[in-house]
């Protein structure tokens, strides 16, 4: 890997308008696995979350809580803050876009439109869902009860009649579709690619980019009148962060364009639509990819408030654990596909998966070790067939590995190291180490090696996924701090070392024993 090569990630910014769900836990779950694994990989990373705190959404929470809102935003925003502490999250900059770097550039990036005739002012006459913070055509709107007009997503719309700077989106359009054909990794995955093409196709109207009717927003360079619409200066925060409008600035040359803008489905066409625009009008380079992933339900049930099935994330991790809490997260579904949140499938996954599977494989092997040879590392013997296929198994997982994580391929690559961790239980029944006991002491010594050894590679591969245990199984086998990289699975100065002394081992993954187990079985 050549040194100090960048990766920059980010999550969107999360309305500050209520209490962070699991929808919210999920996209920064699947950013800090991917960012945790690229510096594992020698990559210099940059992974930014935050908070969009402007726009008529949040100004409307936060009368209904009667607070003004640079308060409301304070509370709320600290929030968001607590869950990536109670998560693990790595981000190395949580964003808030009432900041004054943030408002710096927001205006910096209307400035340039401005100076390039992308943006002028008009008047807008149209619908504008305030929860989806989005403009609608009439022929997208629906009917609800009572007659009500209702935005695609459900949302209700209201008229909006007033004065407001459009930016000059229709005449993106075939550029848009030359970037997309050129670029054909920006838009994943390839379902949502062939969306959004067929939507920009469609053609694309000139955007509303400013309000006049409420005041919390940034200020339009000279217009006090105008805000800016809350999605134009809430996506400008992935420049910001990168040290816009200083565009020399060392960090900005480094970070920008971003590898990854990991994004939920709901809210893929501003990224993938409006965003590019803005920065090509700006003459700013856009994002190399965007990432769009699906959404989950509770129990096959949409996930909402006025049904009170809310799945808030820290109660995920109080009731079945944090590194279990992200391993499901990560593995239950195809990323990019939606997903159903079931307490029996998790309790199974936990236990067969976790327990069984990796934690047994790590505690069969160091328990011998404990027992049989005082918890000193062997020293091995020559290297049988079997052995030396075990150890390049895991050996491999590096390069397997890489190019799932660059397609965002989570589920797969966690599904690629348990054919190893499979193969390690097969291994162990078939050596049958407690039979070598009695027969064969040292060849019993070289197999106890072989598979401490893989423990080794493995618990290096997984702990962008679960780094909490990964952490504790790389203690169990005497594993440095500083030789924990990818670079290290293979490295013969990592390899464990025989005569290290291995502290007693723990169970890493309890079997689950609350009240779901068996339930629904
Ligand atoms: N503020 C905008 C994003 C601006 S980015 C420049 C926004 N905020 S949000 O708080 O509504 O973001 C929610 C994120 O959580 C989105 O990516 C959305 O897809 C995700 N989810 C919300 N509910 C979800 C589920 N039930 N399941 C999975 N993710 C879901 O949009």
């Amino acid at each position: 890997m050549p040194a100090n090569q960048s990766f920059y990630i980010t999550t969107p910014i999360y309305y500050v308008n209520d209490d962070p769900h699991i929808g919210h836990a999920y996209t920064t779950l699947a950013c800090d696995a991917l960012a945790r694994f690229k510096r594992l990989d020698g990559y210099d990373v940059h992974f930014l979350t935050g908070t969009d705190e402007h726009g008529q959404k949040v100004e409307k929470a936060a009368a209904d809580a009667g607070v003004d809102p640079q308060a409301f935003t304070e509370r709320v925003s600290q929030r968001f803050r607590q869950l990536a502490d109670d998560m693990g999250f790595t981000h190395d900059d949580f964003i808030r876009t009432t900041e004054p770097r943030h408002i710096e550039a927001a205006q910096a990036i209307w400035k340039r439109l401005i100076d390039r005739g992308e943006i002028y002012l008009g008047a807008y006459e149209g619908w504008y869902a305030i929860r989806d913070e989005a403009f609608y055509a009439e022929s997208e709107l629906t009917k609800g009860a009572d007659d009500e007009k209702l935005a695609p997503t459900g949302a209700p719309v209201e008229w909006v009649e007033e004065p407001s700077y459009f930016f000059r989106l229709s005449a993106w359009q075939d550029r848009l579709l030359e970037f997309y054909e050129k670029h054909p990794d920006f838009i994943a995955p390839n379902s949502r690619r062939n969306e959004v093409t067929s939507f920009v196709k469609g053609g694309l109207q000139d955007l509303s980019v400013s309000r006049v009717s409420f005041k919390w927003g940034v200020p339009v360079p000279d217009d006090a009148d105008h805000v800016m619409y809350v999605w134009l200066d809430a996506l400008t925060n992935y420049i910001t962060a990168a040290g816009f409008p200083d565009t020399e600035s060392a960090s900005y040359k480094k970070f920008w364009p971003a590898d990854v803008h990991m994004v939920g489905k709901d809210i893929l066409r501003f990224h993938a639509v409006y965003w590019p625009a803005f920065l090509m009008a700006a003459e700013l380079d856009p994002p190399k990819r965007v990432f769009a992933h699906g959404w989950w339900t509770n129990e096959g049930q949409k996930i909402s408030k006025t049904l009170g099935n809310v799945i808030k994330p820290h109660d995920l991790v109080e009731r079945y654990g944090l590194d279990q809490t992200r391993y499901f997260l990560l593995r239950e579904v195809p990323f990019g596909n939606d997903g159903d949140f079931s307490r029996e499938s998790m309790v199974t996954r936990m236990n067969s998966e976790l327990a069984n599977d990796y934690g047994n494989l790590a505690q069969r092997a160091l328990s011998m070790i404990a027992k049989n040879l005082k918890g000193i590392a062997p020293e091995p013997g020559a290297f049988t067939e079997d052995d030396q296929a075990m150890l390049n198994a895991a050996g491999e997982l590096p390069a397997a590995l890489r190019p799932l994580m660059d397609a965002q391929a989570f589920h797969e690559a966690l599904e690629r190291i348990w054919v190893v961790i499979r193969a390690a239980n097969v291994y162990v029944d078939r050596q049958a180490p407690w039979v070598l006991r009695k027969t064969d002491a040292p060849r019993m010594g070289t197999v106890l090696y072989v598979l401490a050894e893989t423990i080794r590679r493995l618990a290096i591969m997984t702990q962008p996924f679960m780094p909490d245990a990964s952490a504790k199984m790389l203690d169990a086998v005497a594993s440095p701090g500083d030789k924990r990289s990818f670079g290290d699975v293979t490295d013969t100065a990592a390899m464990l070392a025989p005569g290290a002394e291995l502290p007693k081992p723990q169970p890493i993954f309890p079997r689950y024993q609350g009240e779901e187990e068996g339930e629904g079985a």
